[in-house]
């Protein structure tokens, strides 16, 4: 880590990629991707083998400690997340302050930043201790804070957390309870969102990661480094596609409208939203796990009509030249926004959806970032393209 410069006078060896196309801007432990195979592994565990076996707590211990938990470890980690999951007063008073129909996922920036105000201990990010704590304190709020966000959005009482629910049980009470005692969730459909939230928990360098770096790189808490990570995630080109694919399926409209839809994206009238990924030029293996995900889900929902236009899609595709020499596959959320939409979540939900499991993601990337002697604040070099060394203009002088 040192310049290569032989002079004074020397500009020095630098790189120039744009958007990071060939740039490793870290060392990492946590997260595979191998996009010509199709693999996903956290850790070194197959992400087929964590959705089917594991639980979103148990994965999120994972990323984070490196190793699946052993029981004892598990239900210590879920009692400490579970006993976090309360929220200030103040904070959800101040979620009066949004206009009634503000983004959930604009509440959510919002609120992460804002919790840093009531732990100013957590800038202590070199402590051991103070890190744990506040990472078990962020993955235990991120379902209270998504929950009211919603509430606030629909003009219903906020629902406090019931740490007798596993994690997803207790969200869905919070965002769905209209009486007394509880919502009680269909166990079907409270497994898939678990099995969600695992597929969605990590996936390496994305944009979101990268912000949550390079904001924690100066030694900012964690709380406003996950909001840095959280603003990146509310951008479209990353955690909006599930509800362009949902637009996109609408306006096709009938199975007999796809090929004629087809046609027309390869002559340029737009993108098959939920195709391509800059990473994998195979089948996302998030998106077979979801796939599967929807045929179980909507057996209990009933079906929803969008399923049959999405499935032709896939089929037309899959065969055509165009798609097979682009190596355009369905990705994660060909299929994430239709199972969302059966359980009753509004579309401008679906990003809060996905932030909340990648929260442990961010903190695993963030954790790991402060713990290597080699990285240092994030600061990249640039090409300088502007003007040369110029007199002074006084106002007077100016055109
Ligand atoms: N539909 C039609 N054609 C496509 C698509 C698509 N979805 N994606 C790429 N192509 C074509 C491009 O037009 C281009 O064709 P050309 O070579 O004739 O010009 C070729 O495939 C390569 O495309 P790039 O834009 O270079 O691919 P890139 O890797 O930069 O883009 C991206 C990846 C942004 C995901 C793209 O595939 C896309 O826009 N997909 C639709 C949006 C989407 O589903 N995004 C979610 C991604 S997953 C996630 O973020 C969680």
């Amino acid at each position: 880590l040192r310049k290569i410069k032989t002079s004074d006078d020397d500009f020095g060896l630098m790189t120039y990629d744009p958007a990071f196309m060939n740039t490793a801007s870290c060392r990492s432990a946590i997260t595979l991707i191998d996009g010509d195979k199709g693999i996903l592994r956290y850790r070194g565990y197959a992400i087929e083998d964590l959705a089917e076996q594991s639980s979103y707590i148990e994965v999120a211990y994972l990323l984070l400690h490196g190793e699946l938990p052993n029981e004892a470890q598990l239900r210590k980690w879920s009692h400490e997340i579970t006993h976090h999951t309360f929220v200030h007063e103040f904070l959800r008073k101040s979620m009066e302050g949004f206009r009634f129909d503000a983004h959930p996922m604009g509440k959510l920036v919002s609120m992460l930043g804002a919790l840093s105000t009531f732990y100013p201990e957590a800038k202590k990010v070199r402590d051991d201790k103070t890190r744990r704590q506040e990472i078990v304190r962020i993955i235990a709020k991120m379902p209270t804070l998504s929950a009211w966000a919603y509430r606030h959005a629909v003009g219903r009482p906020y629902v406090y957390p019931d740490n007798e629910l596993s994690y997803c049980g207790n969200f869905l009470n919070m965002i769905f309870r209209m009486a007394e005692p509880r919502f009680e969730p269909h166990p079907v459909l409270e497994r898939a969102l678990d099995i969600l939230f695992i597929l969605h928990a990590d996936h390496e360098q994305n944009c979101s990661a990268n912000a949550a770096r390079a904001v924690g790189s100066a030694e900012t808490d964690p709380y406003c480094s996950l909001a840095a990570a959280s603003a990146a995630l509310y951008g479209p080109l990353h955690g909006g596609a599930n509800e362009a694919v949902l637009h996109m399926l609408k306006q096709i409209g009938s199975v007999g409208a796809v090929p004629e839809f087809i046609t027309g994206v390869k002559n340029g009238s737009g993108r098959l939203m939920g195709f391509g990924h800059r990473v994998y030029k195979n089948y996302d293996p998030r998106a077979k796990v979801i796939k599967k995900l929807a045929h179980e889900v909507f057996e209990v929902t009933g079906k929803n009509p969008l399923l049959e236009i999405a499935l032709e899609l896939e089929k037309i595709a899959l065969n055509d030249d165009y798609f097979v020499k682009r190596k355009l596959y369905p990705n994660v959320d060909f299929y994430s926004g239709m199972i969302y939409q059966a359980m009753g979540f509004p579309v401008d939900m679906f990003p809060v959806l996905f932030a909340i499991p990648r929260a442990s993601g961010w903190l695993a990337q963030w954790q790991e970032m402060l713990q290597d002697p080699e990285q240092k604040i994030a600061r990249p070099r640039q090409i300088y393209t502007g003007a040369d060394l110029r007199p002074y203009v006084p106002m007077s002088e100016r055109a």
